[in-house]
């Protein structure tokens, strides 16, 4: 995991007012977030992300948070999104995911979530994100654009997508606080 500062948690006032903490995943929080996708909808939609059957569901869920730099939002004390970045080796690519919880989205959560995690990255040494999305998904491909994410390749029904991160020189100390 690369070293990360960051003065945690970072506050968001959401589109409907709604106070909302960001803050880096902690082991104590698993149960919270497989709480977030068990009732989280529709399941499958992304590449079949987030796995439709439970025991899927939680074997995928336990591989992000052991691989991936995670970050959740959460709203009076409940998780409603999460965003992952493996940053284990920030000279890779690393891959980059985002779900937010229904009853949260076209709040502005999704996007802020994004910027930050590019900053993150920055902070972090890494020079590029991606990520796969469907075409048929606007609404993410429109936070992802906003991002400064493009496409990448041809077009099909799944795209990807890269954001491309302006080097750091020195790598910083990591700071949950
Ligand atoms: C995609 C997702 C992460 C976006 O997060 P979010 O918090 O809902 O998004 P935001 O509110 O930050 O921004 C949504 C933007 O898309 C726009 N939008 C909403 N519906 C849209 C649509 N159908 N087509 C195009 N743009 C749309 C909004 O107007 C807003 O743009 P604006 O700020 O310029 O007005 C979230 O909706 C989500 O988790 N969806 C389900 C899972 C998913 O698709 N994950 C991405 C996997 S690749």
């Amino acid at each position: 995991m690369s070293e990360i500062t960051f003065s945690w948690p970072v506050k968001y006032k959401d589109g409907k007012g709604r106070s909302i903490l960001i803050r880096p995943y902690t082991d104590e929080d698993f149960a919270g977030l497989k709480k977030m996708y068990d009732s989280f909808e529709p399941k499958g939609i992304e590449a079949g992300i987030p796995p439709v059957e439970a025991q899927t569901r939680d074997k995928w869920l336990r591989s992000i948070v052991s691989n991936f730099y995670t970050i959740l939002a959460t709203y009076r004390g409940r998780i409603i999104g999460h965003a992952g970045l493996d940053l284990s080796n920030p000279d890779l690519c690393p891959e980059y995911l985002i779900f937010i919880k229904q009853g949260f989205r076209d709040c502005g959560i999704g996007t802020f979530m994004t910027k930050l995690m590019k900053k993150l990255a920055h902070q972090s040494g890494c020079k590029k994100i991606w990520l796969t999305v469907r075409s048929a998904n606007t609404r993410a491909i429109r936070v992802f654009e906003k991002a400064q994410f493009q496409f990448k390749g041809g077009i099909d029904i799944q795209r990807e997508m890269e954001l491309l991160i302006k080097p750091r020189s020195s790598r910083v100390r990591r700071k949950d606080t």
